[in-house]
């Protein structure tokens, strides 16, 4: 499109390859129709540490995640929490409507935790996992559950939940009488961890955002 004169960068024709333009700063046009500034919408996908909080501001002065993603020109905040010590897939975001509709119970959706705990889990206690359990604040709802290794030390389980009460997972592994050691989440609706290095964030792709809202039904 460059070579055959197509494109503006704010009002003067692009004649080389590699010219660079800021998107959303620059105007930036083809065949004399402007392309579109980016959304002001903001998914990102952050792969949470253990030993940050999920909150705005914590009075206590403790690292909160969106510390982790400081330079971005909007403000996001997380969708959903997970645990001061819980690891991995969290979202953050500006958009209240998707944040609101992934994380509300109605929509059922899925979120994958892996799970170490501590000792050998029983048969017994993987089928009440999956069954579901009374917890305090009510049901927990069926979860399925598989088996990845057990031995005298420890077991690690992968846990599918989609209702995502407060602390849902460490209080259904404690109702069967078990410990959670360790506690990482690595799926949320149609999104993957994959291999985002902890602490690290990206931006989800248009894919990936679309896929999400397909999901609670805003598309
Ligand atoms: N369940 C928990 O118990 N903790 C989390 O952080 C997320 C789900």
């Amino acid at each position: 499109m460059i070579l055959s004169g197509r494109v503006t960068v704010n009002g003067e024709q692009v004649k080389t390859l590699g010219t660079l333009a800021v998107w959303g700063v620059d105007s930036i046009g083809v065949d004399g129709r402007e392309i579109p500034a980016p959304s002001e919408r903001v998914y990102l996908i952050l792969n949470k540490p253990f030993g940050y909080i999920c909150a705005l501001k914590d009075p206590a002065g403790r690292p909160l995640v969106t510390d982790l993603v400081k330079n971005l020109p909007q403000r996001v905040y997380p969708v959903g929490r997970l645990d001061f010590d819980t690891l991995g897939l969290l979202l953050l975001t500006n958009d209240g409507d998707w944040a609101h509709r992934l994380t509300h119970p109605r929509y059922h959706v899925p979120r994958t935790y892996k799970i170490t705990v501590a000792g050998r889990i029983t048969d017994l206690a993987l089928s009440k996992l999956t069954k579901g359990l009374l917890l305090e604040d009510g049901e927990s709802g069926p979860s399925k559950t598989q088996l990845i290794l057990r031995n005298e030390r420890q077991s690690i389980l992968r846990m599918t939940i989609t209702r995502g009460m407060s602390r849902q997972v460490r209080l259904m592994v404690e109702a069967t009488g078990f410990r959670v050691v360790h506690l990482m989440r690595i799926s949320f609706g149609n999104l993957q961890l994959g291999d985002l290095k902890i602490g690290r964030y990206r931006h989800l792709t248009a894919d990936e955002v679309r896929g999400t809202k397909r999901l609670v039904g805003m598309i």
